[in-house]
């Protein structure tokens, strides 16, 4: 009588091996270029975006300690300095920085946080188009 089960067994680590070399080169879930994070934002707020609304989130005070610009510098082409620790921040402007607008998911978490500390709320999918919109104006 066989017993396939234990014929199986060293066709696991295999199979694990195999599926993690494919996962490498498979690129990640949240990937993505600015184009299509701004076209996400504006399908999910029904509306165009409008750089000049952007900048003015952007550069303007909303009642609290921090603008975006405190930290991102009022023209993120060039490099930030954190407000609070002074750490320095890549230009956010996807031009200026290849990294930047890339992953969706460091995006949303980084929208979320900003816009909590300088507007006091979340930003709208209509204001966060509104700001990626404006970054994307900006070129070299
Ligand atoms: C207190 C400092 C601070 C303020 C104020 C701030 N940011 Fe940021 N922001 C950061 C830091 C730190 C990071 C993450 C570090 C990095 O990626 O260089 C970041 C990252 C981001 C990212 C991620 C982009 C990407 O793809 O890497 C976005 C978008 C962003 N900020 C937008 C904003 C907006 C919009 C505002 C204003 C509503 C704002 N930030 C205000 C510090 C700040």
């Amino acid at each position: 009588m066989t017993r396939p089960t234990r014929s199986r067994i060293p066709f696991i680590p295999i199979a694990a091996a195999t599926l993690f070399a494919v996962a490498g080169l498979v690129p990640k879930a949240d990937a993505a270029t600015p184009a299509e994070i701004l076209s996400g934002y504006s399908a999910q707020a029904g509306s165009t975006p409008s750089p000049a609304r952007g900048e003015q989130l952007f550069t303007a005070g909303h009642g609290r300690e921090w603008r975006c610009a405190s930290c991102h510098g009022a023209v993120p082409t060039q490099p930030g300095k954190h407000a609070a620790t002074g750490k320095p921040i890549g230009p956010l402007a996807p031009a200026f920085n290849p990294e930047r607008f890339s992953d969706s998911a460091k995006v949303e978490k980084w929208f979320r946080r900003n816009c909590r500390d300088v507007v006091g709320r979340e930003c709208s999918a209509g204001e966060k188009a509104d700001v990626l919109s404006w970054l994307m104006t900006l070129q070299r």
